[in-house]
């Protein structure tokens, strides 16, 4: 069934609490695999992705379900090793699913996950790295096989510190034997996050968060763990901005503030009185929106990808120009076109977006290039005058849990039509 999601802009009120991270459940339920038995992950999102994650245990042969923000895996069994095409194409991020199936099982095949909206989205350096751990990998018609009877710790130098591709070499040098040295790491607190879920399953393992992760890996399997999924950093940015757009005053609670360092530095710059104490974000904002220092994305701690386009939906109306440049991905600007129907003034050339701030932006209908290009409508929506229309809202569902009822928690006009 389509929906649309009506919002009608105007000043916000309210406190609303952030959900888990989505970033951070789809490579824990992965790890679940390297150990036998029951794991309970609380805080999780009810978000389609980690449905989708959820669909792919139990084709591997796990029980595994969602009751309220808390999902329980028993990975006591896993009787394939195989990800089929339809789920892949459910959700290409579950190519980090390869280090675990190979590490639980000695196979993994998947169908190439293929390309999104933000570009072609190798996986060269994943498929690099557990050759480098001593599996072997090919690639025929399309599929992607894995197979490795012993993997073998090793040092791993990274040409770009990829999530994705850390996560994968963390997961599998869990069943490795010997130490793997991961260079070059992602730092992002997602990285941080896996670590402690695989320390309480038993996993030797140290340095997530800093550039070189250590692990000792062992034969024997890990055990089930409970974890508590840590706070959706690009959530909560993507609130403050709706709030910074909107104007008036919000407060998030069950927060990482540290997480969200360049962001809140973009939005105190362009006119945002912000506050934050442990686990809280209060953002007001009255006076008119002012334009922010070039923005360019950058692996964490740097601008996070993710939050440019919310952010650049907040410079849409500030009295000035400001400069965006996307580093991560090859086109992620795919969002311009939408702001642009709202009266946005932005032009792109190549990775750089030049966004001029107008008067006004108009509501009207628009849809959803990509999950965060719909964050960035949402955001827009909250400036725009009269009621804006956002279409194609399977993108949004992919990452934000129900974001009518958190509008409408900070006072605004949000209604999901289902149409
Ligand atoms: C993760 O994607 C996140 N997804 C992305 O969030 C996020 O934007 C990205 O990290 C960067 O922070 C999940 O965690 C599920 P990368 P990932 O590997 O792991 C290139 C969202 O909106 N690359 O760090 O795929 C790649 O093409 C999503 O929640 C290679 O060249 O990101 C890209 O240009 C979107 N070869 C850059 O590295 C590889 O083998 C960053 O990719 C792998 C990546």
């Amino acid at each position: 069934m389509e929906a649309v999601l009506n919002i009608t802009g105007g000043p916000v009120s309210g406190t609303i609490r952030a959900h888990g991270a989505k970033n951070s459940v789809l490579p824990i339920l992965a790890a679940t695999l390297l150990g036998k038995g029951v794991s309970i992950i609380s805080n999780c999102p009810d978000l389609t992705d980690v449905h989708a994650t959820l669909k792919i245990l139990c084709h591997l042969g796990c029980k595994a379900e969602y009751d309220g923000g808390i999902v329980t895996v028993d990975s006591s069994s896993v009787t394939r090793s195989d990800i089929p095409e339809s789920l892949m194409r459910e959700m290409r991020s579950s190519v980090i699913f390869l280090g675990a199936i190979l590490a639980r099982t000695g196979q993994a095949e998947m169908s190439h996950p293929g390309g999104c909206e933000l570009g072609t989205r190798p996986i060269d350096l994943h498929l690099s790295a557990l050759q480098s751990l001593g599996a072997e990998t090919f690639e025929v018609s399309g599929i992607i096989k894995c197979k490795a009877k012993r993997l073998y710790g090793n040092e791993i130098i990274l040409s770009f510190p990829s999530v994705g591709a850390t996560e994968n070499i963390m997961l599998a040098a869990c069943a490795a034997d010997g130490v793997t040295i991961i260079k070059n790491a992602a730092r992002e607190p997602e990285i941080e996050d896996l670590q402690s879920f695989l320390t309480a399953m038993g996993a030797k393992i140290d340095g997530a968060g800093t550039s070189t992760i250590r692990v000792s890996g062992s034969k024997e399997k890990l055990r089930g763990a409970a974890h508590r999924i840590l706070p959706d950093r690009i959530e909560t940015a993507t609130y403050l901005c709706a709030a910074a757009m909107a104007g008036g005053k919000i407060r998030i609670e069950d927060v990482v503030p540290e997480h969200n360092a360049a962001v809140l530095s973009a939005l105190s710059e362009a006119g945002c009185s912000i506050t934050a104490e442990s686990g809280a974000i209060e953002l007001a904002r009255y006076k008119p929106l002012r334009p922010m220092h070039p923005i360019r994305t950058m692996p964490y701690p740097g601008f996070p990808t993710d939050a440019q386009s919310p952010v650049m939906a907040v410079c849409t109306r500030a009295e000035g120009t400001t400069v965006f440049t996307e580093n991560i991905f090859e086109s992620r600007f795919r969002h311009v076109g939408e702001l642009a129907r709202m009266g946005a003034d932005i032009r792109v050339e190549g990775r750089v977006a030049i966004v001029s701030g107008v008067g006004k932006l108009s509501g009207t209908r628009v849809k959803c290039t990509d999950l965060r290009g719909g964050a960035a409508l949402m955001v827009a929506a909250m400036g725009a005058e009269g009621v804006t229309s956002i279409t194609d809202l399977r993108h949004i569902d992919r990452g934000y849990e129900r974001p009518e009822e958190v509008l409408t928690q900070l006072g605004v006009k949000a209604e999901r039509i289902e149409i």
